[in-house]
């Protein structure tokens, strides 16, 4: 609103004056953006592609399917809980469970220790968006909380 637009340099300054305008050009500019888009009417929350609560569809949908199927035990923002495994750690780089042992415990459960077997209650398509949505969350890229369709995920700024 009335402020100057803030140009992006890219190399060829080499001078520390030049650098640090440089990066203030760089951390700036999003944030103009930001701006623009929380003046938008109805919009509580920041609708900005690239946030950390951004997300697409299946995680999307993952999300709400663990949130009502899986987070009593496994607990909220898939961060583990005395009862359960720390979904997180399992699908990540220090865990064994890769998408095809993570389908296959989901779909059959592991009876002895309390884990529910959900054929029947959820499609594949379910179990597959709540391995995306545990993916997003264990790569660091999905912050804890309420996650909501990044921008470009869906085609208009309604709800
Ligand atoms: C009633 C509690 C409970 C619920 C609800 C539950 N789980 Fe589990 N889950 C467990 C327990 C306990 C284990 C550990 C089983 C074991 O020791 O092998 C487990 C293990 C797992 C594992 C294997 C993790 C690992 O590191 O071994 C996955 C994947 C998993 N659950 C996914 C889910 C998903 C997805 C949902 C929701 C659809 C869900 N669970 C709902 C209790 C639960």
């Amino acid at each position: 609103m009335g402020r100057p637009r803030i140009e992006r340099r890219h190399g060829a300054h080499r001078r520390a004056f030049w650098g640090a305008a440089c990066a203030a050009a760089i951390f700036a500019a999003p944030g103009l953006h930001r701006a623009t888009a929380g003046t938008l009417p109805g919009i509580g929350r920041r609708e900005t592609a690239g946030d950390s609560l951004g997300v697409n569809k299946a995680e999307y949908q993952g999300w709400k399917t663990y949130h009502t199927y899986c987070d009593r035990c496994h607990g909220g923002d898939a961060m583990g809980s005395t009862m359960a495994p720390n979904l997180r750690r399992s699908v990540g780089p220090e865990g064994s469970i890769t998408h095809d042992v993570f389908l296959q415990r989901v779909t059959d459960g592991v009876a002895d220790k309390g884990m529910p077997a959900w054929k029947g209650v959820l499609s594949p398509e379910q179990m597959e968006a709540i391995w995306a949505y545990v993916r997003a969350r264990s790569g660091g890229r999905l912050a804890p909380g309420r996650p909501h369709l990044a921008s470009g995920a869906k085609t208009d700024s309604g709800s």
